[in-house]
């Protein structure tokens, strides 16, 4: 999938990505500063909308006000939706308030949505934008280095309920994905490496020169400038790409979750909470995979060091000794894994790698092989 630069007055090159989904397909901006231009660029996209933007407390204080002036700034008129940051918020009572509040601002069919804020802003508004009015178009701003590779495109949104994570929702896609690789600077920098998790991912999955690349440009990355719009490039590409041939998994989209079957295993084990965020779950659980893969003779034990290695560098957990606190076992760990949603009629669908940029489906694990692979790094 090719791309088209533009540059921008006198600043750094932006980078459109578009994802091809017929007429749901949308453009992925993305650029350092974007954030000035979203008025002009929805203005164009939208003549005349209003807007609602749905943001957390924390980007709320750090970034909303910006994004109000460049809005100001183009006539759109906008009402501000405010909600408590954090995964907590993923939730039926959260969706209500925002639904309501769209509803009280009189956002037509013809407005639009913007969720400003990490994957839980773009789930929940995205969700709430797909029902309000039996759907609104939604523009998403993502703010966290996840939502910019991962949350932000491809539309699944929702919420989680007592049953569990993401478990009702819809496939709703947004119009616009404006990302400002700037905004990244003032993220925690433990969210920030959770985020490089699932870029180093993308890699994994198909991409080995992209992989080698990270090697070199890691400091780059982090560092933020051309290289770090460059990462976030390349893993909406390859996430695009996906969609576009998949978008309501029924297949290849799964691909996607490469290292998140013992990754969720670990999420749910320690409860979803501080002491594991999502990108170190995957982490951990992406080198599982490679481990799992070349004991089964599928992919050089030489790869899974170099996995490894690389997200170690990056100050990721690589290990399940590396998680702190109270030592999981390894029956908590298989009960988790049994009861996840890519388990289908006993067998295991799980993402098996041939080597790095080797990612493939495997439908038939039987259960048995994980729990014992699992004993034993337990054990070890
Ligand atoms: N829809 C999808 O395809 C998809 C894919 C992957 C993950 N997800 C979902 O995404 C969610 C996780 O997203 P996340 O990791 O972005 O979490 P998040 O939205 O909770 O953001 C993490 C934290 O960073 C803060 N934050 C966000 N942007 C900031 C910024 N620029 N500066 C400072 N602080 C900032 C937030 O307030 C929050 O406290 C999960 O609910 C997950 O299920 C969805
Ligand atoms: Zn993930």
């Amino acid at each position: 999938m090719s791309g088209t630069t533009e540059k921008v007055s006198a600043r750094a090159a932006v980078i459109n990505v578009p994802v091809a989904l017929g007429e749901r397909g949308y453009d992925i901006v993305i650029g350092e500063g974007l954030l000035d231009e979203a008025g002009q660029r929805i203005a164009r996209l939208r003549p005349g909308a209003a807007a609602a933007i749905v943001t957390d407390e924390t980007v709320a204080a750090l970034h909303l006000p910006r994004l109000e002036r460049a809005l100001a700034g183009a006539d759109i008129r906008t009402t501000r939706i405010v909600i408590p940051a954090g995964e907590a918020s993923k939730n039926y009572r959260s969706l209500e308030t925002i639904v309501d509040a769209i509803l009280d601002a009189r956002i037509e069919r013809g407005d639009l949505v913007i969720a400003m804020g990490g994957g839980v802003v773009g789930d929940l508004a995205g969700f709430a934008a797909a029902i309000a009015r039996r759907g609104i178009d939604f523009v998403q701003i993502p703010t966290t280095l996840l939502a910019q590779v991962d949350s932000s495109v491809g539309g699944k949104t929702g919420v989680n309920t007592r049953h569990g994570k993401n478990l009702v929702g819809a496939f709703h896609q947004p119009v616009l994905v404006l990302a400002d690789t700037a905004l990244l600077n003032t993220l925690p920098p433990r969210e920030f490496r959770a985020g490089y998790a699932e870029v180093v991912k993308y890699g994994l999955i198909a991409d080995a020169p992209f992989f080698s690349w990270l090697e070199q440009k890691r400091a780059e990355v982090f560092a933020g400038g051309a290289a770090r719009a460059e990462a976030i490039a390349t893993s909406c590409r390859h996430k695009a790409a996906i969609v576009g041939r998949d978008e309501h998994e029924a297949g290849e989209r799964a691909l996607l979750n490469f290292g998140h079957t013992f990754g969720h295993a670990l999420e749910s084990a320690t409860g979803y909470s501080d002491r594991l965020l999502h990108g170190e779950a995957i982490a951990i659980g992406m080198v599982l995979a490679f481990d799992f893969a070349s004991r089964r003779g599928l992919s050089p034990i030489e790869h899974t060091r170099r996995v490894a290695a690389h997200l170690k560098e990056a100050g990721l957990p690589t290990a399940i000794a590396d998680i702190p606190g109270e030592r999981l076992t390894a029956e908590t760990l298989i009960a988790h894994i049994g009861q996840d949603k890519k388990v289908t009629r006993g067998k295991l669908n799980f993402i098996l790698t041939r080597g790095i940029g080797g990612a493939f489906v495997a439908a038939d694990i039987p259960p048995t092989q994980v729990s014992e692979f699992l004993e034993e790094k337990i054990a070890a």
